[in-house]
């Protein structure tokens, strides 16, 4: 059994994932035991991996590839990071996770769900989030924000059906586990969101 907290956030582009992990990362409460961390990534194999599912020189990719690759990257960061860490008592922050994969690879791209749920048997195993953070606005917000922020990668280049695929995959799957889910209206001031998770967060340590 794990001793630890994992945590992980999620939403599209510019929902705020990255903001509210800033945030986290210099509230008081977060200075120690805590990992931040990012998927796809965490490891230098996972980072090196995730440089190839976000380069726009890779607009061709397969569907299957992509989703193959995130796992791949998966893998590793479960067992090299997220694993040892929480055996260590740790709280582990993540920027996104296994959710994402059924958002943007199952919603956004068609992929079918079993094969997901397959790859989930190999490779999450047991290492599921005690909670998952889901930060929800409106999609046209959420694009106009990562256009102003400037357009970074792959996914960034998408169109707004597709966003409206992996956002309506992600409340799916909220709706199927609200046990596990926080649903954060992503249209709030970074402060108020950060209050939200904070007292959520605190919550579940100590249980
Ligand atoms: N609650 C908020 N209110 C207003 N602006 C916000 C809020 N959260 C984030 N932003 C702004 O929106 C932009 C995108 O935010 P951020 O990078 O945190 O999104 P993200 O979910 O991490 O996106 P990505 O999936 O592309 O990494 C940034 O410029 C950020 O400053
Ligand atoms: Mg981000």
């Amino acid at each position: 059994m794990t001793k630890g907290l994992f945590v992980s956030i999620e939403g599209i582009e510019g929902a705020g994932k990255s903001t509210l992990i800033e945030h986290l990362k210099k509230h008081a409460q977060f200075q120690s035991d805590t990992l931040f961390t990012r998927e796809p990534g965490g490891t230098p194999i996972a980072e090196a991996i995730r440089k190839i599912l976000v380069s726009r020189e890779h607009s061709d990719m397969e569907a299957m590839t992509e989703l193959l690759l995130v796992y791949a990257s998966r893998q590793e960061h479960i067992r090299k990071v997220i694993e040892p860490e929480l055996s260590a008592g740790k709280i582990v922050i993540s920027d996104r996770f296994y959710d994402a994969s059924y958002a943007y690879q199952a919603g956004g791209r068609h992929l079918d769900v079993d094969i997901l749920a397959k790859l989930d048997d190999w490779v999450v195993q047991k290492t599921t989030p005690r909670l998952t953070i889901l930060i929800k606005a409106p999609i046209q917000l959420c694009l106009d924000r990562v256009y102003s922020r400037g357009n970074q990668d792959r996914f960034d280049d998408e169109s707004s059906p597709f966003f409206m695929a992996v956002q309506s995959m992600y409340t799916q799957r909220a709706d199927r586990d609200p046990d596990r889910f926080l649903i954060v209206d992503g249209t709030q001031s970074p402060d108020e969101i950060l209050d939200i998770c904070v007292s959520k967060i605190l919550s579940l340590r100590k249980l």
